[in-house]
């Protein structure tokens, strides 16, 4: 008997970000973050999981391509769905499909977006991977655990809204969690742009950027003790509010918090480029110009500005980037009015 699976997960932007681990095997971090998962039909992966007594091996392909299943990531994400199935089994749950637990998986995932661009393709690649995973072994419940496991940005998008990853204190990483703040319809009027500098590959992955970062940065350090945790509280409170200008001043202190940490990682790193720089400097001219805080630009390992407004602002926002970015001097720069929500 062959059974396969099809999910889509979509791409979360972290607004407190992520970077340094506590923990390189388990993937537990040195600070909370939070971020704001995009609309399912936005940025997002689709993945299909078949079982069958026929395949030899569990195999995976990548946007077409074969990849190496023994990585690492891969394993623990597939141990543990497997273990928890085998738990569920045991425990007696006539819903687990028994036969099928011991079958190899054939795995199939493409993105619809630039891999590796900085557009956070592994947080949906993995979120999706685990949630698909479970799906056919009949696994219920708490995964954004495992999907940690994946990779750490992965455990933020099992969740819609507003969701937290709250860092935790065990050495297990049981208490290494995402949470969802607040659900996808609590802020209708939110809006993404996602402004792409370039569709390359980063230089330098998230990855070994962050453990050079935790080797080498006191920055790192001072931000993770001393700045993320006040932060945390500050923009769930802007999150619960709907305060525009509050969420989005953290968000962009805190963008350019983690960009001063990696220019103090030894050798330091660049993700940002001189579009990037003309963007967050259109960005503050704009919002001066109005003498509020109307757009908020966020960056993670990449040159990609992600830009947050709110409906009223968007298409006169988009016409001004147009205006200093004309798509005929730029060669592929693309720009998308995404909202984060089912009901826009
Ligand atoms: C800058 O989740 O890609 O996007 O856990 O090593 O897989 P690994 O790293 P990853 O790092 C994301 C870093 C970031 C910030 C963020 O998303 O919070």
């Amino acid at each position: 008997k062959t059974n396969i699976v099809t999910c889509t997960a979509p791409v979360n932007i972290a607004v407190i970000k992520y970077w340094g681990k506590r923990d390189e095997e388990l993937i537990l971090p040195i600070n909370s973050s939070l971020s704001v998962t995009l609309h399912q039909e936005q940025l997002k992966t689709t993945t299909t999981v078949a079982t069958s007594r026929s395949f030899q091996e569990d195999r995976i392909w990548l946007n077409g391509k074969e990849e190496d299943i023994t990585h690492p990531r891969l394993q623990s994400c597939l141990r543990e769905i497997r273990r928890l199935a085998r738990k569920r089994r045991g425990d007696g749950d006539p819903s687990v499909d028994s036969t099928g637990l011991s079958h190899k998986v054939h795995i199939c995932s493409v993105n619809n977006f630039p891999t590796a661009a900085g557009l956070a393709s592994s947080a949906a690649g993995f979120a999706c991977l685990v949630y698909t995973l479970a799906r056919v072994f009949g696994v219920e419940g708490e995964l954004s655990g495992i999907a940690r496991q994946g990779s750490g940005s992965a455990c933020r998008s099992m969740y819609g809204g507003f969701v937290q990853w709250i860092m935790g204190k065990k050495d297990d990483g049981k208490d290494s969690l995402a949470q969802q703040v607040e659900p996808e319809t609590h802020w209708p009027e939110l809006r993404i742009l996602v402004l792409v500098a370039s569709a390359e590959r980063k230089p330098v992955g998230s990855t070994s950027g962050m453990q050079t970062s935790v080797q080498t940065s006191s920055l790192l350090k001072h931000r993770a003790e001393s700045v993320v945790p006040g932060r945390m509280v500050e923009m769930i409170e802007a999150v619960q509010r709907k305060d525009f200008a509050a969420f989005a001043e953290l968000t962009m202190k805190d963008s350019n918090q983690f960009h001063a940490t990696c220019l103090d990682t030894y050798p330091p790193i660049f993700y940002l480029n001189s579009v990037s720089q003309q963007v967050i400097s259109l960005v503050h001219r704009y919002n001066r110009h109005y003498g509020e805080t109307r757009v908020a630009y966020t960056f993670d390992a990449g040159p990609n500005a992600v830009i947050f407004t709110l409906q009223q602002h968007v298409s006169e926002f988009v016409q001004v980037v147009q205006h200093f970015f004309p798509p005929e001097t730029n060669g592929g720069q693309f720009f998308k009015g995404l909202p984060v929500n089912h009901a826009a």
